[in-house]
């Protein structure tokens, strides 16, 4: 079977890698992937944003699956399109990925379902919110609607905060802006929990920590994701029933009545308050890191999981796991998430020998004349599986010693809630 997966991070290197061990697959095609996946698939580089020329790729060369990693072709629609043309695709509809696409529409959809969800206002001009402001509590959350690639969301602690951020997403900062959300702050400890489904059965995929701030301890900017480790400490039977009945299930009957069928992977963002889930937002994809996080403890054939979601035939196979521990550390490219040096050479990286224990997966990287160089901000990412985290955390930070890379930086605290 060929198979061909959409994107250039860490995750869709670890799809790669992860899929790479199933005897059923022949040739994986990457689109653009990076130095990383150029060892073990074909990387393409087709601007997919044409969806025809893409399609056309993808009969000319008989690729039987595509699996989509981000979130923006989602949002813009290629599982609609390269259905109408018998492509099997594992991703969401247009219409179930404005889940993610507008977080109004998914605010809605909790106001109307009774999902448990910080408590919102919906404001369409710059006046409005501000007169709501003047009288609200602080710290407050506002947030643009549409895709900002987990930018477009300000935790303001005062009035004068709040009225940058209304100014900013007004004046569009993160593309044209017709309203604001405005939400109440949720005091409490955030997880990743995955869902994979085929729009009929659902599965649970795992549970992570990432650690979204670039400076240890939690603090400073937001980033794609500085690190994670999987299960995140706050699982447990309970929680998991409550997180399914209360959001996810009602979610799924929410669509479904909207005509929506949800197929691909569920990452629901989660704050826990006191042992109650309430929902953050939802991504339509596996997370970065967190796929790269969980990948390794997947014991069940992957390509196996991705024809039976495309097939709806989810519900007659097992999906195991190793009971193990996961935890993966971010290199970046110093500066990142602010301006950052292109085309810094990465040596060392063919000393680095991967085991069923150990991984290293590309992010920001490129191959020429046969050398690596770092191309992005979020470079490599290392991960390390074990009975327990410390172990896993001294393992991953061996490697990164040992890389020495110069113009990288990671924070050495990934993990801290869950390691002594
Ligand atoms: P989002 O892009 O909606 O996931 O928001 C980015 C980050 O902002 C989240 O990972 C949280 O850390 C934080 N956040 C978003 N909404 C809230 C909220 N209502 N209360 C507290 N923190 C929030
Ligand atoms: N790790 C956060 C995300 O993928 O959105």
């Amino acid at each position: 079977m060929k198979v061909g997966i959409i994107g250039s991070g860490g995750r869709e290197h670890s799809i790669c890698e992860i899929l790479k061990r199933s005897n059923k697959i022949s040739d994986i095609y990457c689109f653009p992937g990076n130095a990383g996946t150029s060892k073990i698939a074909k990387n393409i580089n087709i601007n997919i944003e044409k969806f025809e020329d893409f399609k056309n790729f993808i009969l000319d060369n008989k690729i039987d699956l595509i699996i989509v990693g981000p979130e923006k072709p989602l949002v813009e629609g290629i599982v609609n399109y390269l259905e109408r043309f018998n492509i099997k695709v594992f991703g969401p509809s247009k219409e179930a990925s404005q889940l993610e696409g507008s977080k109004i529409f998914t605010k809605k959809l909790c106001e109307d379902y009774n999902i448990p969800t910080a408590k919102f206002g919906v404001f369409v001009s710059k006046n409005d919110a501000k007169k709501f402001l003047a009288s609200s509590n602080f710290p407050t959350v506002i947030k643009a609607d549409n895709l900002a690639s987990g930018k477009g969301v300000y935790i303001c602690s005062n009035f004068s905060e709040s009225e940058i951020a209304i100014n900013e997403i007004f004046d569009g900062k993160f593309g044209k802006a017709e309203n604001v959300l405005i939400e109440e702050f949720l005091d409490g400890e955030e997880m990743s929990y995955f869902i994979i489904s085929d729009g009929k059965t659902i599965k649970n995929f795992g549970t992570a920590q990432d650690h979204k701030r670039v400076l240890e301890g939690d603090k400073g900017k937001n980033t794609g994701g500085m690190g994670a480790y999987s299960p995140s400490r706050l699982i447990n039977n309970d929680l998991e029933k409550k997180i399914i009945n209360k959001i996810i299930k009602p979610t799924l009957q929410g669509l479904s009545k909207m005509n929506i069928e949800y197929k691909g992977f569920l990452y629901a963002g989660l704050m826990i308050v006191k042992d109650e889930p309430f929902l953050i937002e939802y991504n339509v994809r596996m997370g970065d890191p967190e796929c790269q996080t969980i990948l390794p403890k997947l014991k069940t054939d992957l390509s196996k999981i991705f024809l039976s979601c495309c097939d709806g035939e989810l519900d007659k196979i097992d999906i195991e796991w190793l009971n193990k521990k996961s935890l993966c550390v971010v290199l970046c490219s110093k500066g990142y998430p602010d301006e950052f040096k292109k085309d810094i050479e990465i040596q060392k990286l063919e000393n680095f020998t991967q085991s069923s224990n150990k991984y290293l997966f590309h992010a920001g990287t490129l191959k020429k004349n046969n050398k690596i160089f770092a191309v992005g901000g979020r470079v490599l990412n290392f991960v390390s599986i074990s009975d327990n985290f410390n172990e896993a955390k001294k393992n991953v930070y061996k490697e990164i010693n040992n890389l020495n890379w110069k113009d990288g930086f990671c924070r050495k605290d990934i993990g801290y809630k869950v390691i002594s």
